[in-house]
């Protein structure tokens, strides 16, 4: 009999963990995205997530940082983040070849996930599964130090926020993150997420929506391949090998990565040891591409789902 005492849960609770955008980023992706979801995919989303997520992308989009540091979801660790091997902040590129030809990053697993979470055969713990993997993944392809090998994306970069020790990763995933909701923006996910949801409509954000969407029709392949053709032994082998050999890496994602890699080249490094990245230039420089990188995110999960479950991105601008 395994008896577990106080001193084992403590410990399995002090685990640290290192999360994409933290929490609140994450949820506010989440609830963008529910925000724009067309019906076949809003249908979609509800019917697989379920009361345990309020039926929403929005609570359902830090499960993928819950789980990784468990052992059964160590594997998983590894997909959040692409490490763009190029010379930031002097030159910032990404290339599948050179920084992901295992396609154990978040650009194969977003491949994976999109072609999972339309895949007939799969349970439905498997295609929710998929569905919270894309919900957390295309968030976490936003931030720039997601998508950066440098400093291991700039965790060894010791950083102060709001006169605490952190480090830069830290600082963009969390700090900057909460300090602005909090100061701005009625301190959690769903006002953060509502406001910039106006912002998309109506405001500041509106006139560069549809530059956001020109890659979406990428994922159409992805939909093509399971359109029966040959025999049904063909199409299974056809799956199977898509599956397991040959992820075929989606050009959006590239697209997107090398849009949040861009900024490791402008704001994200530019600062002078021992400035608190929380305050002052460096942060008011940082919070409008926090901003357009969340609502952007947002936009692009659901159109996303909206492509492979609506058959277009349905986006209204
Ligand atoms: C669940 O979602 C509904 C809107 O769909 C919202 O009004 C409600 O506050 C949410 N509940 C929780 C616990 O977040
Ligand atoms: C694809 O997803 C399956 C199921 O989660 C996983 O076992 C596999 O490792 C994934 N492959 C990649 C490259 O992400
Ligand atoms: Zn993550």
């Amino acid at each position: 009999m395994v008896r577990f005492t106080p001193f084992v849960l403590a410990l399995s609770f002090a685990i640290p963990k290192v999360v994409g955008w933290g929490a609140l980023g994450h949820q506010t992706i989440g609830f963008i995205a529910q925000a724009f979801l067309a019906p076949n995919a809003l249908k979609f989303v509800q019917n697989t997530l379920g009361q345990q997520y309020n039926f929403s992308l929005g609570p359902a989009a830090t499960w993928a940082d819950e789980v990784k540091s468990e052992t059964a979801f160590k594997w998983s660790s590894s997909l959040h983040f692409v490490d763009a091997n190029d010379q930031a902040p002097n030159s910032c590129s990404v290339d599948q070849q050179r920084d992901c030809s295992s396609l154990v990053c978040v650009l194969g697993a977003i491949a994976n996930y999109t072609t999972r979470v339309v895949q007939p055969g799969l349970d439905s713990e498997q295609i929710q599964e998929a569905l919270k993997f894309l919900d957390h993944f295309i968030g976490d392809i936003g931030q720039p130090l997601h998508v950066e090998a440098v400093a291991v994306g700039g965790n060894d970069i010791s950083a102060i926020c709001g006169g605490s020790k952190t480090n830069l990763h830290a600082a963009w995933d969390t700090g900057m993150v909460t300090k602005h909701v909090s100061q701005s923006h009625g301190g959690t996910s769903a006002s953060y997420a509502a406001d910039l949801v106006k912002e998309i409509k109506s405001g500041s954000f509106k006139s560069q929506v549809s530059s956001w969407l020109t890659c979406t029709s990428i994922s159409q392949p992805v939909t093509d391949s399971l359109i029966t053709k040959g025999s049904l032994t063909d199409e299974l082998n056809d799956l199977v090998s898509r599956q397991v050999l040959r992820i075929t890496p989606l050009e959006c994602p590239l697209v997107w990565a090398r849009e949040s890699n861009a900024f490791d080249c402008s704001v994200v490094f530019d600062f002078p040891t021992g400035q608190d990245l929380c305050q002052g230039t460096y942060f008011n420089n940082a919070i409008p591409v926090i901003d357009l990188q969340i609502a952007k995110q947002g936009v692009r999960l659901a159109a996303w789902l909206n492509v492979l479950f609506d058959g277009a991105p349905r986006i209204p601008s």
